[in-house]
C-alpha cells in the first residue's frame, strides 16, 4: 500500500532486525519500528504495535527467523530455538496465522541438515510467508468483489486491511479491488470499542485509498442494518474451526446475528492458513482476554499533542474485556480465501483446493 507516496509493507525485515509500522501511533502518526531481537519482536506482537492476525502471522514468522540468527553454535542451537518460539507462542493466543508461522518456520529449521543451512532455512521460511500472506489478500480481492455490486454499501467490523496482513487485507481486499475496478462503494466502518481498530485503523485506510466511509458506534451497526442502509456485510477472522465457525474481534457475532435476521449476507474474508483443522468447533477456539484497563480507559492524541489516557469510568469499577468472539457457521453466508468462496461448512475443501482466480 502507497503511504505519502511511498509502497509499504505493513511488517518486514532486513538483516537481523524486523520493521513494522507502529499502529498504536495511527491515525496520528505514522512511524516505523525496527525491532532487534525476537524478545522485542514478540512485545511488539503481545503489546499491539502490530495487530490483525495476518500481520501477527508475519511477524511471529521473522520473530522466528531472529531467534534462528541470534541462536548459538553447536548443541545450544536447538534448545534455543525452541525457547524462543515457545516466547512468541506465548505472546496472543488466538490468531491461528501466529501458530501457523511459528510452527513453519520451526519446520523449515528442523529440517536443516546444519546449523548455517538452518539459518538461512527461517529467513527464506519467513520471507516466503509474509509473500504468501500478500498474494492471499490480493487474491482474496479478486473474488471478493465478485460479490460487491456496484453501488453496494457494507459494513466491516474492526480492521482487516492491509494493516491487519502484509498488504491488502482479508474483509477490506474486495473492498479495494472492487474500488480500483471502477465500482462506487460507501463502507460502514464499526468503531469497534475498546482498541478503536475500525475508527483509528479502517478509516485511516479506507481515506487512505480515497473510499468513501463514516465510523459508526458499535452499537448503531443493527440500526443502519434494520434501515436497509447496509447490502452486505464482511469481515475477517482470526481462526476458522473446522467445522466452518469462526472467531473474529469481539462484536463480530451479534452483527452476524442481526444480518442473518434480516436477511443480509454475512461474508467472512481470511486466507487459509486462518483456518485450524485441529480445532473442531468454535468453542474450541481460545479467546485472549485482556486488560480492564483497555475498557475503563480511552486512549488518543491530546491537546498537548502526546499520546495520553483518561479514565472514563468509575475509579471503583471492574471491567471484562474479552478480545473475540465465536460466530457459528450457520450466520455465516460464505467464506472468502484466497483458493476461492467456500460454504463455512465446507471450509476444509479449501486446504485442498488449488484455485488461482
Ligand atoms: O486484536 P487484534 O487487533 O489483533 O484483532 C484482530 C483483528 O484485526 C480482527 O479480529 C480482524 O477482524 C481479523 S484479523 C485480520
Amino acid at each position: 500500500m502507497i503511504v505519502n507516496g511511498t509502497a509499504y509493507r505493513t511488517v518486514w525485515m532486513e538483516g537481523n532486525t524486523v520493521y513494522m509500522i507502529n499502529q498504536l501511533r495511527l491515525p496520528h502518526a505514522f512511524e516505523i519500528v525496527a525491532l532487534p531481537d525476537h524478545r522485542a519482536t514478540a512485545v511488539a506482537i503481545r503489546d499491539m504495535w502490530v495487530r490483525g492476525a495476518g500481520a501477527i502471522g508475519a511477524a511471529a514468522g521473522y520473530a522466528m527467523a531472529q531467534v534462528a540468527l541470534e541462536a548459538p553454535d553447536g548443541d545450544g542451537f536447538l534448545a534455543y530455538v525452541h525457547q524462543g518460539a515457545a516466547i512468541i507462542r506465548a505472546t496472543r493466543p488466538t490468531a491461528q496465522d501466529l501458530f501457523y508461522a511459528v510452527d513453519r518456520v520451526l519446520a523449515a529449521i528442523e529440517k536443516a541438515p546444519d546449523i548455517s543451512t538452518a539459518r538461512q532455512a527461517a529467513v527464506r521460511s519467513a520471507q516466503a510467508l509474509a509473500d504468501e500472506n500478500a498474494a492471499a489478500g490480493e487474491a482474496i480481492g479478486r473474488y471478493g468483489a465478485s460479490l460487491l455490486p456496484d453501488g453496494c454499501r457494507v459494513l466491516t467490523h474492526c480492521n482487516a486491511g492491509w494493516l491487519a496482513f502484509v498488504d491488502w487485507g482479508s474483509a477490506l481486499a474486495p473492498i479495494y479491488a472492487a474500488h480500483r475496478a471502477g465500482k462506487r462503494l460507501f463502507v460502514y466502518a464499526d468503531e469497534t470499542r475498546p482498541r478503536g481498530q475500525g475508527a483509528q485503523l479502517t478509516a485511516w485506510e479506507l481515506a487512505n485509498e480515497g473510499i468513501p466511509h463514516t465510523i459508526i458506534a458499535d452499537n448503531a451497526a443493527g440500526f443502519f442494518m434494520q434501515r436497509r442502509e447496509v447490502d452486505l456485510c464482511i469481515v475477517g477472522s482470526d481462526r476458522i474451526a473446522a467445522n466452518g465457525d469462526i472467531a473474529n474481534k469481539i462484536g463480530t457475532y451479534e452483527k452476524a446475528v442481526v444480518a442473518h435476521e434480516l436477511g443480509i449476507p454475512f461474508y467472512v474474508a481470511a486466507p487459509t492458513s486462518t483456518i485450524d483443522p485441529a480445532c473442531p468447533s468454535g468453542e474450541h477456539i481460545p479467546i485472549e482476554e485482556r486488560s480492564p484497563d483497555e475498557v475503563l480507559y480511552a486512549e488518543g492524541l491530546l491537546d498537548d499533542g502526546q499520546m495520553g489516557r483518561v479514565r472514563i469510568a468509575p475509579s471503583g469499577s471492574t471491567a471484562r474485556n474479552p478480545a473475540f468472539d465465536v460466530t457459528p457457521a450457520r450466520y455465516i453466508t460464505a467464506i472468502i480465501t484466497e483458493r476461492g468462496i467456500f460454504k463455512p461448512e465446507h471450509i476444509l475443501r479449501a486446504l485442498e483446493a488449488s484455485g488461482a482466480p
